[in-house]
């Protein structure tokens, strides 16, 4: 009897779950914000386009399923009724209302929408690749971090989708009668004449025009946006690391998107008095006289992971001007080789009484 009720209630479980949530399928949370619902599609229709993943029903079922979350989710009012009365009540609203049926449309047309073409990654021309820096403090690339930013980008049009129309309606472009091309005459010499076909400006080759533009890109079919993308910098992280962001470079209607590379590079300023050359860390430690010629005092110099790194000497120990102490495994983290670190150096200088300036001097070097 026991087993029994478990069963159902393992059962129950799994017809809940087959239900297939559209925030999970985005990878998102139930507050997550319309940036981060069409940031969520944009790079998991990627990932799982039929084009990148011949062969692979699964991701083929993925991608169907991911313009099917999307679309709801981006939708204001289809949200609300999402949230309330689940995917059931979405299909209740759509066979009340006018049209009714599945909420997806096809998810190709959903795709292009995003990264134009027809919906398709190949035997599309190639846009430019971009480039863009993100910019680090030491302490991140130690312990390694996750940050948002933001490239100015060209997109596709939301509200046509690239078409560049309102509506779809057209009408026989009146420059060249609908034929695409116009003839032009040049005279190349006295009495000499060349005729040439030319496509027609005015329709761009395509014999028709939009009657209506469409009211947000004013018929350009694109838009500038400010994109936000996400970036996971690992412990160690080398300067100058290169990370492709795939297909998210200026978007047109004509072309497949273009790679965006972001550059890794250590912010200035915000080293903490440390100085990286590879895996190794340096540090120029003033000392008092005093304390170079006696001995006899004790620091904590905080480090980049937040611990402190202790160094002292004893009453009577002293210390050279520039002399180096080498404290094992205290540099940055070596990159991909999980546990290893490089070393810090510490280079002592010592200031004589007078010589504050230089003291200065050398600390605003760092
Ligand atoms: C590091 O040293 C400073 C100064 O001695 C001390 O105030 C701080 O609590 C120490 N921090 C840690 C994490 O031990
Ligand atoms: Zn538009
Ligand atoms: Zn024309």
């Amino acid at each position: 009897m026991q087993l029994l009720r478990w069963i159902l209630v393992l059962v129950f479980v799994v017809v809940v779950t087959a239900g297939e949530d559209y925030y999970k399928i985005l990878g998102i949370s139930r507050d997550a914000t319309e940036k981060q619902i069409k940031s969520a599609y944009r790079q998991l229709s990627k990932k799982y386009h039929p084009d990148k993943n011949p062969g692979n029903d699964d991701a083929a079922k993925k991608f169907v399923e991911l313009a099917e979350a999307y679309e709801v989710l981006y939708d204001k009012t289809k949200r609300e009724i999402y949230d309330k009365y689940g995917e059931e009540g979405l299909k209740q609203q759509a066979a009340g209302g006018h049209g009714g049926g599945h909420p997806g449309n096809d998810p190709y047309d959903l795709f292009s929408r995003f990264f134009g073409g027809q919906g398709h990654f190949r035997g599309t021309r190639r846009g430019p690749n971009m480039e863009s820096k993100v910019e680090v403090s030491l302490s991140d690339l130690y312990k390694g971090n996750t940050f948002e930013f933001t490239v100015p980008v060209q997109g596709i049009c939301d509200s046509c989708g690239g078409t560049g129309s309102e509506d779809n309606e057209k009408r026989q472009c009146s420059a060249c009668g609908g034929r695409g091309v116009k003839t032009v005459r040049r005279q190349l010499g006295p009495g000499m004449y060349q005729t040439m076909q030319m496509p027609c400006d005015k329709c761009s080759g395509q014999g028709h025009v939009f009657t209506h533009l469409c009211k947000a890109c004013k018929g350009a079919k694109v838009m500038r946006e400010t994109r936000t993308h996400q970036i996971t910098v690992e412990p160690g992280t080398p300067k100058g690391m290169r990370v492709v962001f795939e297909n998210e470079a200026d978007e047109s209607p004509d072309w497949e998107a273009g790679d965006l590379y972001v550059e890794v590079d250590e912010k200035r300023g915000e080293n903490q008095g440390f100085r990286r050359r590879e895996a190794d860390l340096f540090r120029v430690e003033p000392l008092s006289a005093k304390e170079a010629l006696f001995g006899g005092w004790k620091r904590d110099i905080e480090f980049l992971d937040g611990s402190n790194v202790t160094i002292s000497r004893k009453a009577g120990e002293s210390i050279q001007h520039h002399e180096k102490q080498i404290v094992r495994g205290k540099g940055m983290p070596r990159f991909r080789e999980s546990g290893k670190h490089g070393d810090l150096i510490i280079d002592f200088i010592v200031i004589m009484p007078g010589s504050g300036s230089r003291a200065k001097h050398l600390k605003d070097e760092l």
